[in-house]
């Protein structure tokens, strides 16, 4: 009896350190990739509906960049880290990046 309860205990412990270990893990996040985006694109591009800026309207739009079909979130990533040269280097984060990405590709009609 008293094995099986240290045999639990144990299996306990790992589930926790199992869910310790996977916490650093980012999952992108939407919410945060359009705050980037209203603070660091925002200037350039159009990057959401509720933005007060209008700014460039010759950049392509976000919704322009999500719609066209040109870019899937790895590729957009792979931009990003490595931005276009008329574009400033902002030199985000790859957690920024993967925010970014996501948020973007969030705009693309169905
Ligand atoms: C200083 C102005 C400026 C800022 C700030 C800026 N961009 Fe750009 N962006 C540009 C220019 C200029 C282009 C190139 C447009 C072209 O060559 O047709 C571009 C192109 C892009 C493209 C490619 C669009 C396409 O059709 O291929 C993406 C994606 C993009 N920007 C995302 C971003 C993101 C995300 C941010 C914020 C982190 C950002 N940009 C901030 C000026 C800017």
């Amino acid at each position: 009896m008293n094995k099986v309860r240290s045999v639990l205990t144990i299996g306990a412990a790992l589930c926790l350190m199992g869910t310790g270990l996977s916490l650093p893990a980012h999952a992108a996040d939407e919410a945060n990739g359009k705050a980037l985006a209203l603070k660091w694109c925002a200037a350039c591009h159009v990057v959401a509906e509720d933005q007060d800026i209008v700014s460039g309207a010759s950049l392509p739009s976000f919704f322009d960049v999500a719609n066209g079909g040109a870019y899937t979130e790895e590729s957009l990533k792979t931009f990003l880290a490595d931005p276009h040269p008329k574009m400033p280097d902002m030199a985000l984060t790859n957690f920024e990046i993967a925010d970014l990405a996501r948020y973007i590709l969030s705009l693309k009609e169905d």
